[in-house]
Order: C-alpha cells, then sequence, then structure tokens
C-alpha cells in the first residue's frame, strides 16, 4: 500500500511535469529554414483547444494565423544572376554615434536582393576600418569609397547653412566611378539608386525598380512634413507633377529615395551629377534629374504611385497630415 505521502508526490511531481512535456511538444517553433521546395505557403487556423489558456487569458482562435512558408531556402545573398540587371545601391555615409546600426540594419536589407551591389563612400578623408570591416562581414559585392566634403561646404552646426545637403560629394564620387567603371557602349544592364542610410526600405521596392529604362518614381514616406510625398499620375499612367506642400514648383519635386536611373543613362550624360553651388534647398535631385530627363519620361512604379514602399525613418516634423492639402485625394494610402 503506497503511503498519502507518496501519492502527494506524485501528483506534485509526476503530473506538473507531464503536462510541461506535452505543452512543449505542441509549441515546438517551425524551423526558420524551410528546405521543402514546392512552392506554397500553407496558413493554418488553429483550432486546437489544448493549447487555450481557461478564464480571462483566453486567445480569441480567429485572432490566431499560423504560416508555414514551404517555397523559399534562405541563402544570403542570393544567387547571383546573368540575366538579371544588376542594381547599384549609393548609399553615402559619415561618422556618429549610430552610424554602425544604420548601416547594418540597411545591410540586412540588401542580403535580401539579387544581383545588388553596394557602392558605399563615406564623408571622410580615407576609409574607416569600421565601415571596412562591416562590408567584409556582410558578404555583399561592394565597392568602398570615401571623399572627404570640402570644410567650406560643410553645414555649420544646426543652423548652419543647409543649401549644401549632406552626401552631395559622396554621391558624385559614386557617379564618377560608374563611368569609369564602364564604357559608354556597355551591354551592362543595370540601376542606380541612391539609398541613404537612414531609410526603411521595401525588398518589393528593388524588384520595382529593377525595369527601369531611363528614371522610375515612387511614392516616399515621411517627407516634408507630410505622411507621404508622390509624383501625380494621370490616367494614362503619365507623371503630371508632384504631390508635395514643400515648393512644388520644383522641376523635379522627389526625395532622393524617390527614383531610380538606368546605368546607361548615366554614362550617356557625363555631365550629370549633384550641384554643388547655387543650389537651393530640395533641389538637389531636381539637378541630377533635369540633366537627364524630361518629366514625360519618367516611369511611374510601385502601381502608379498608389503604393509606399519607402519611409524615411527620421522625421523633421511631428505632425504628419495630408488630408485637406491641395492635390491629395487619396490620404487612405496604406504607409
Ligand atoms: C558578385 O558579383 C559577381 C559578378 O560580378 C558574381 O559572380 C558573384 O556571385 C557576386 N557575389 C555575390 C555575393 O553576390
Ligand atoms: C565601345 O566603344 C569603344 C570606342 O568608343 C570601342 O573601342 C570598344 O570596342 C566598344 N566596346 C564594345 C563592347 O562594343
Ligand atoms: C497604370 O495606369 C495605366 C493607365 O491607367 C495602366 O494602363 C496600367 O496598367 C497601370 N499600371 C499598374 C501597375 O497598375
Amino acid at each position: 500500500m503506497p503511503k498519502r505521502r507518496d501519492l502527494l508526490t506524485i501528483v506534485l511531481i509526476v503530473v506538473p511535469w507531464t503536462l510541461l512535456i506535452t505543452f512543449w511538444h505542441q509549441s515546438v517553433i517551425p524551423p526558420l529554414l524551410a528546405v521543402q521546395n514546392d512552392g506554397k505557403a500553407e496558413v493554418i487556423r488553429d483550432h486546437d483547444r489544448r493549447l487555450r489558456p481557461q478564464g480571462s487569458c483566453t486567445i480569441e482562435n480567429r485572432h490566431i494565423v499560423k504560416v508555414v512558408q514551404t517555397g523559399y531556402t534562405y541563402s544570403r545573398p542570393p544567387p547571383w544572376s546573368e540575366v538579371l540587371p544588376v542594381i547599384y545601391v549609393v548609399t553615402p555615409t559619415y561618422s556618429r554615434p549610430v552610424q554602425k546600426a544604420e548601416l547594418t540594419r540597411l545591410a540586412n536589407t540588401l542580403l535580401h536582393v539579387p544581383n545588388l551591389h553596394w557602392i558605399l563612400v563615406e564623408d571622410s578623408q580615407r576609409r574607416t576600418p569600421l565601415v571596412t570591416k562591416l562590408l567584409r562581414d556582410t558578404g555583399l559585392n561592394f565597392t568602398h569609397l570615401s571623399v572627404e566634403t570640402p570644410q567650406n561646404l560643410k553645414r555649420h552646426g544646426e543652423t548652419g547653412d543647409s543649401r549644401i545637403p549632406r552626401g552631395t560629394v559622396q554621391r558624385n564620387l559614386a557617379l564618377s566611378w560608374l563611368r569609369e567603371t564602364f564604357s559608354v557602349n556597355t551591354s551592362q544592364q543595370a540601376v542606380v539608386y541612391f539609398a541613404d542610410d537612414d531609410n526603411t526600405y521595401s525588398l518589393e521596392l528593388f524588384e520595382e525598380m529593377r525595369s527601369t529604362h531611363k528614371v522610375s518614381v515612387w511614392p516616399v514616406a515621411f517627407v516634408g512634413g507630410l505622411r507621404y510625398e508622390s509624383p501625380k499620375v494621370n490616367t494614362l499612367g503619365k507623371v503630371y507633377g508632384w504631390k508635395t506642400v514643400f515648393d512644388p514648383r520644383r522641376p523635379f519635386a522627389i526625395d532622393m529615395a524617390g527614383f531610380a536611373v538606368n546605368l546607361r543613362l548615366i554614362l550617356h550624360k557625363p555631365e550629370a551629377c549633384f550641384k554643388l553651388h547655387g543650389v537651393k534647398g530640395g533641389y538637389q535631385e531636381s539637378s541630377l534629374l533635369r540633366e537627364l530627363v524630361t518629366l514625360n519620361d519618367l516611369e511611374p512604379k510601385a502601381d502608379n504611385c498608389t503604393k509606399v514602399l519607402v519611409w524615411h525613418t527620421r522625421t523633421e516634423k511631428p505632425v504628419l497630415v495630408n488630408e485637406g492639402k491641395k492635390g491629395f485625394t487619396d490620404a487612405n494610402v496604406e504607409i
């Protein structure tokens, strides 16, 4: 006859362990690297009542959607393709406390994009060990350049001259590198994109820009004190103006993150660059684009500029409103 104390021991030790192990088995996380290759994602709505805690903590079934991806074997970066156009991403960067964090975040995005070559240009006299190591460790294809912004062009403090935007000299060096690397009659299919290190980029954006013939354009969120700025696209699918409140008369009232250029266009217009002198704030993008295209040449992407695929992360103003502003009819664009 077992004593009462033994029975109590069994109840207090064996039962909790049995329960724990049962739960454990049911909640094993599916492996991150799915290897099956049937190209499907399975959506499972979880109806298992045993997983439901009782009482006030009950989770409603309809709120649980479990997705098991089985169609993609992850590798970093994706294999190089001989047929896909290359995307040259130009990123000016400068030393500051958050630099490594920003570059790591951007590198993590770029690692998902096939046929990508990262041109990182430091605002410094020479290439720094921090960036050198970071680039090497990413495993990306890259070119590492550096040029220091001349003292007379630098901003002085917070209130200083904002006519010379940061990164201008660096972006121009990247353009020179491209012109030196490729001959005008190159057969290389490629697109050039200026991606600052403090924005957030959707992976979809890179596939949108990859087919750029001349210059492609799309909306950018959280710029100019707005939820988003965007090219205006008419019913024929042509760009005819700009949804922006900050100086809409600019020839190309578009943010640096809002356009990509075909490499051959850059090679065929060797004079086109970002102007250093006599350029008002907000006219930097125009100073390059007006040398390359006219409004009529622009190719709207992101579903005729109705989708936001890139976001400024540093918003200069806390209030972001489009509603009630002239030219904004679709304030419900998802951001
Ligand atoms: C880098 O580019 C070359 C072709 O220029 C390619 O063969 C190689 O696989 C690429 N490497 C990566 C990591 O993408
Ligand atoms: C490109 O043009 C140059 C002359 O400008 C010529 O020497 C070269 O062979 C051409 N290259 C190709 C790939 O056609
Ligand atoms: C953009 O608009 C044009 C003209 O209305 C239309 O032909 C085209 O299919 C649209 N493109 C997309 C991706 O919605």
